[in-house]
């Protein structure tokens, strides 16, 4: 089993890109199943999530190539089932996009039911209540969503009881080509729905109000496509190097990143003492030499609240800080799992249902962890950046599904991380 090994206790310094958006892709690329026509999708992150869903558009009949610089082209015309019948969508969570985009093309839909990060609960009742009202019918059998509407969708007024960034992008990915026009109120704004929005309407689709809580669709029975559009930057890897720089007392310029997009944490930055740079579309993060950095509290939220996703990366770094820090957890039930691993760091966190505590400051060390899950996973990265010693981390498949060029991109800034099979390849090569 592959592990990444780190050396800590330098300070990152220098430049780092920022990777296309995993979020906004994983709903672009289901979204792209409902055109009627090809489309370039440029600016994809290569990460495993993103590459599994292209291998089962493919397995539904899409024609997916990869063409020189990574764009991909895409071409939804032969798509010939509404059934994903390959086990693989069981693996990502975004296989449930497929059940939208198939449910817009066919009236019907059958797939797995997702898999993803485990931190709690994470039912899809909201989805299937977007579907149910636009028509379609759901059964539950053999471990397997089937949708059908007995032809084509028809909108309606949709009350997401909970804001939810996925139902939000199911639901409007299955509006684009419903009879009339649906409306999601309570809807959720991140910017990855921003993005699809921007992508469906690129290629023919009618929806306002993206980004806002109340989003329009007015269906058309054709999405003719044949354009090009290019993804946003990924707001969580942009904030996962940000806190990396701030973590280790270092000076990045974090670079091809959308600065509004990075406001809830740029703000806490700022609250705690680290200097930023913000430039158009870069952040310069960096802390003085000698500068304390300060506690603070954070509680996780839907856009434009702080990032869950950037929970477990804040927690790690706000064990370098000083004082009392606290976390509120609103999103997810149990997204504290990780901390475990910072404790056998040396990290003193106290976690009381939907609350951690953090001490600080703690000087942490080398430890051998796991990464749980992606974030948790970016979680243990920063904290083994940060730690003297030698830290190995192992589970990394977790991070591969999300973090694009993760080791070459650290290694830029001066982290000094290795994949082990990469070593035993060196150490073969040398023999
Ligand atoms: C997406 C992100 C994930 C992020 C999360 C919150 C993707 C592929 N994943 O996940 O990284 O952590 O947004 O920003 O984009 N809920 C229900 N019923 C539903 C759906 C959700 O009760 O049908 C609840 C969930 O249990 C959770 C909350 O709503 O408490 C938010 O979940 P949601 O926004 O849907 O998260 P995901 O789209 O799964």
């Amino acid at each position: 089993m592959a592990s990444y090994i780190i050396n800590g206790g330098k300070p990152l310094r220098g430049e780092i890109a920022v990777s296309g958006s995993k979020n906004a892709a994983l709903g672009i690329v289901a979204a792209a199943c409902v055109l009627d026509g090809p489309c370039l999708i440029e600016n994809l992150p290569h990460i495993s999530d993103v590459l599994t869903l292209l291998d089962l558009c493919r397995t539904i009949g899409a024609t997916v190539e990869i063409r020189d610089g990574g764009a991909v082209y895409f071409d939804p015309r032969p798509i010939h089932t509404a059934q994903v019948t390959d086990e693989r969508a069981r693996d990502i969570r975004a296989s449930y996009y497929l059940l939208g985009a198939l449910l817009a093309r066919f009236g019907q839909a059958e797939n797995y039911l997702p898999g993803g990060c485990n931190f709690g609960t994470r039912p899809i009742d909201l989805h299937l209540k977007g579907f149910n009202s636009l028509g379609a019918k759901d059964t539950l059998a053999y471990g397997k969503i089937i949708l059908d509407a007995g032809g084509r969708l028809k909108g309606d007024n949709i009350f997401l009881d909970k804001v939810s960034v996925g139902a939000t992008m199911n639901i409007m990915i299955a509006a684009t080509k419903a009879e009339g026009r649906t409306t999601i109120e309570n809807a959720a704004r991140e910017p990855h729905i921003v993005d699809c929005a921007n992508f469906l309407n690129t290629m023919g689709a009618k929806i306002r109000g993206a980004g806002t809580d109340v989003i329009r669709i007015d269906g058309v029975e054709r999405l003719e496509a044949g354009s090009s559009y290019a993804i946003i930057p990924d707001q969580i890897e942009a904030g996962t190097y940000m806190i990396g720089a701030a973590m280790t007392r270092g000076d990045v310029l974090v670079k091809n990143l959308i600065p509004k997009h990075m406001e809830p944490l740029t703000a806490k930055l700022d609250e705690i003492g680290v200097k930023l740079d913000i430039q158009d579309d870069a952040i310069r993060v960096w802390v003085e030499e000698g500068q304390e950095l300060k506690s603070t509290s954070v509680r996780t939220m839907a856009y434009p609240g702080f990032p869950t996703d950037l929970q477990p990366q804040m927690v790690a770094m706000l064990t370098s800080c000083t004082g009392l820090s606290k976390i509120y957890e609103d999103v997810w039930d149990n997204r504290f799992q990780y901390i475990d691993d910072l404790k056998q760091m040396g990290a003193k966190i106290t976690v009381a249902d939907r609350v951690a505590l953090i001490e600080g400051p703690t000087q942490l060390t080398g430890a051998m962890v796991k990464a749980r899950d992606l974030r948790a996973g970016a979680a243990m990265v920063l904290a083994a950046l940060t730690a003297y010693g030698e830290s190995e981390i192992y589970n990394i498949h977790s991070l591969e599904r999300g973090y694009e060029d993760l080791i070459p991109k650290l290694r830029g800034i001066g982290g000094d991380i290795r994949k082990s099979s990469d070593i035993l390849e060196a150490a073969e090569r040398e023999l």
